[in-house]
Parts: structure tokens; C-alpha cells; sequence
């Protein structure tokens, strides 16, 4: 995608991180300059976010200079700084960032996780298919320390899904309400040495990344239960302390 200013100005190599500051990497100038480049970047976000939003048939783009600002997320944006004469131009965008999240596994049971998020993606239409979104992938998830099966993300395209195949092996989507998508590998093997600090009082195993295991019931046959009457009167008790088992407490984190 073409700007009217020089993007290879603004952005020094040829995968950027933007953080919330919309400060580019390796910004140096007055204040004056600092505005500038902010506005700047925000058009470059804003301009990725609307074409991906346009490629996905969304109506309203998730990616924004707005949102990004308020939020504790990153955005990558891939250049191609030689072309256009050297002035370059914006090619990819990939969004991420943490989420907390209920995610079902393929038993049905819940976790709470808070794992990294792939939560938007554009390869510029004219370079599609040509290994660029794969080039801004590997290089967010060495950035963010990520193994692609460790990621959700949110309502990935029939295209995604498809990359994440083709480069990663990953199949077999597991489909979440919340519209997030998990592959195997995501979830810890319950008796593995990822997981620790088994609290049985409350059903509950948390896994070293953080990740929340519940295993006690759910819904309406996990929750509390008041004392049994006609238990009272065959016991010849007055009051009678429940003893039956209660639900998870689900924790925020
Ligand atoms: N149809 C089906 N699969 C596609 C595809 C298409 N039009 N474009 C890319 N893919 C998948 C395929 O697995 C493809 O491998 P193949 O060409 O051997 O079939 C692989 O991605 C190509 O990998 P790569 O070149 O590294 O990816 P990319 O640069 O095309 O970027 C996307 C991948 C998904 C970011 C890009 O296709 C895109 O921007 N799509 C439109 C927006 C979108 O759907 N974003 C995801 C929203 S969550």
C-alpha cells in the first residue's frame, strides 16, 4: 500500500513493531517531528486495518490508530522499502495481544487462559501467496517468545486457517463461542510437568503458562447446593453443613 510520504522515512527495517505510542522504532527528533510521525503512523494503522477489514468483508475495521492507543496490544507492519522508488511502501499488518479467554478443549472441559492472540492479519492483495505473511508471522512469534500452537485466534479467515496448515501444520480447528480458534497443542497434558499447583479444594490446576484447568463440574450441576431437608430428618439432625460439591470459583486474572 502507497502513502503520499515517504514510508521508508519513518520506518527504518523492513518489519516495524507499533506499541500503543505510535512511535516508530528509532524515532529521533524535536516535538514537532514526534507529532508528525505519529500522524503518520496512524494513517499507515488505520489504512492497513481498513483494506484488512475490506479483504475479511467486515464491515468495520478491527484495527485502528484509536484502538491500538488505548490498548496493551502490537501491531506489525511489513515494508517493502526499496520499492516505489525508494520511498516504499506498507505490505502486511499483523495485530496481537493478550486475552483472557474461556476456552473449551475437545473434552468440553473449560480453561481460563490468557494467551497471546492473533487478533488481525493483511497481506496487501498485490503480494499475497508470495511467503510475506508468513515472514511477518515468524517474526512475531520470535518477538513475542510464541510457538503457533500456544496462540488463539480470533475469528480467522477459510485463508488463516489455511496458512496456519500449510506452514505449521496445524488442522483440525477447535471452534470457541467467544469465535477464537485453538489447535491442539494449545491445552497442556493434564499430567504433564507443565502443569502445577494442583488445588484440589476447588477443582482448579494451574499450568506454568498460565493457564487455569477446571475439573470440576459446571454450569448448573456445579453450583452450590443447600442442605438436604428429608437428609436432616432421617439423620435426626437440626442443621446440617452441605458436603456435596460446589462449583468452580473462577478466578480473573
Ligand atoms: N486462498 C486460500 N489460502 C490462502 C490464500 C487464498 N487466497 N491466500 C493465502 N492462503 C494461505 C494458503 O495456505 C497459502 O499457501 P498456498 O499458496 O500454497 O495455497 C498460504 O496462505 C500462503 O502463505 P503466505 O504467502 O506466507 O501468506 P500470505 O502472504 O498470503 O498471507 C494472509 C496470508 C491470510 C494474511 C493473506 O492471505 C490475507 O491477507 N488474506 C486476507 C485477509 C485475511 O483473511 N486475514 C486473516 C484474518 S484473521
Amino acid at each position: 500500500m502507497e502513502f503520499k510520504f515517504d514510508v521508508s522515512d519513518i520506518f527504518p527495517s523492513s518489519v516495524v513493531e507499533i506499541n500503543p505510542s505510535l512511535i516508530p522504532p528509532g524515532f529521533a527528533g524535536d516535538r514537532r517531528g514526534l507529532t508528525n510521525v505519529v500522524a503518520k503512523v496512524a494513517e499507515v494503522v488505520n489504512a492497513m486495518g481498513d483494506a484488512s477489514a475490506a479483504a475479511q468483508g467486515l464491515s468495520n475495521p478491527i484495527t485502528t490508530a484509536e484502538r491500538l492507543r488505548k490498548a496493551d496490544q502490537t501491531v506489525y507492519l511489513l515494508v517493502d522499502r526499496e520499492a516505489k522508488g525508494g520511498k516504499g511502501v506498507v505490505t502486511g499488518m499483523l495485530k496481537t495481544g493478550k486475552k483472557s479467554l474461556y476456552i473449551f478443549d475437545r473434552d468440553g472441559q473449560h480453561h481460563h487462559v490468557s494467551p497471546p492472540c492473533v487478533l488481525d492479519f493483511y497481506v496487501h492483495e498485490s503480494r499475497q501467496r508470495t511467503g510475506l505473511g508468513k515472514q511477518l508471522f515468524e517474526h512475531m512469534l520470535k518477538k513475542e517468545s510464541a510457538q503457533p500452537a500456544n496462540l488463539a485466534i480470533d475469528r480467522p479467515s477459510e485463508k488463516l486457517l489455511s496458512f496456519m496448515t500449510k506452514h505449521y501444520g496445524l488442522q483440525a480447528p477447535m471452534r470457541q463461542m467467544n469465535n477464537y480458534v485453538v489447535f491442539d497443542g494449545f491445552f497442556p497434558d493434564v499430567g504433564s510437568a507443565d502443569v502445577t499447583g494442583d488445588t484440589p479444594e476447588n477443582g482448579t490446576k494451574q499450568a506454568a503458562n498460565g493457564l487455569q484447568t477446571y475439573t470440576g463440574p459446571l454450569g448448573r450441576y456445579g453450583a452450590p447446593r443447600p442442605p438436604c431437608s428429608m437428609g436432616q430428618i432421617i439423620h435426626n439432625q437440626t442443621s446440617i453443613q452441605s458436603t456435596e460439591t460446589t462449583g468452580p470459583q473462577i478466578a480473573s486474572q
